[in-house]
């Protein structure tokens, strides 16, 4: 397992411990995007993280000095047939409000790359709102913007 570490903040993939601080920022994420998910799928999203044989992870952010939890990346690999090598999406990233403009989002996307790296498919992607112009700020510096659109089908 790697770690990330600069100033008083690590970058870590989760362990069992991490339960409570992960799940605190996946409420204030799903808070951040008015949506409400049942506690069963907090339980199985954080036993599919530490399943290695699911190709689905969570890093964290911690503050050294205290412990706390302050930022969240979840992140999946899957098949494309664009390539034989798989290719790797960011999920969710979430940093505490008070914790902000501080590098902790750009370490934790630097952190999936490394891990994607690792894995041999270094490509990683992600999608965010049009009107999400803080995230941007970020993934325009970390990424590049693609020149595709997003469609779902009705009712999902
Ligand atoms: N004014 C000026 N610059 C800003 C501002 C601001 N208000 N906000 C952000 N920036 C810029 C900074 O210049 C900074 O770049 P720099 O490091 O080169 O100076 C960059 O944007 C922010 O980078 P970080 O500090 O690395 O990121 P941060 O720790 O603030 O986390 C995040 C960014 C994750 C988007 C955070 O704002 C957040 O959690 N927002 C709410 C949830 C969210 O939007 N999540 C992403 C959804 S998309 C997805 O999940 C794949």
């Amino acid at each position: 397992m790697s770690n990330i570490s600069e100033d008083n903040i690590i970058i870590r993939l989760v362990t069992e411990n991490d339960k409570e601080g992960w799940q605190r920022l996946w409420k204030s994420y799903q808070k951040f995007y008015e949506v409400s998910f049942p506690n069963d799928l907090d339980d199985f999203n954080f036993s599919r993280f530490l399943d290695p044989n699911i190709k689905m992870w969570a890093a964290v952010a911690v503050e050294s000095s205290s412990g706390k939890i302050i930022g969240m990346i979840n992140f999946f690999c899957h098949m494309t047939t664009w390539d034989f090598k798989d290719k790797v999406y960011i999920n969710d990233l979430y940093v505490d409000e008070g914790s902000r403009v501080k590098g902790t989002g750009g370490r934790l996307i630097e952190f999936v790359y490394d891990e994607a790296d690792k894995l041999g498919t270094p490509s990683v992607y992600w999608c965010t709102d049009e009107s999400n112009h803080r995230a941007q700020l970020l993934y325009t510096k970390i990424g590049y913007k693609a020149p595709k659109i997003m469609y779902k089908r009705k009712g999902y």
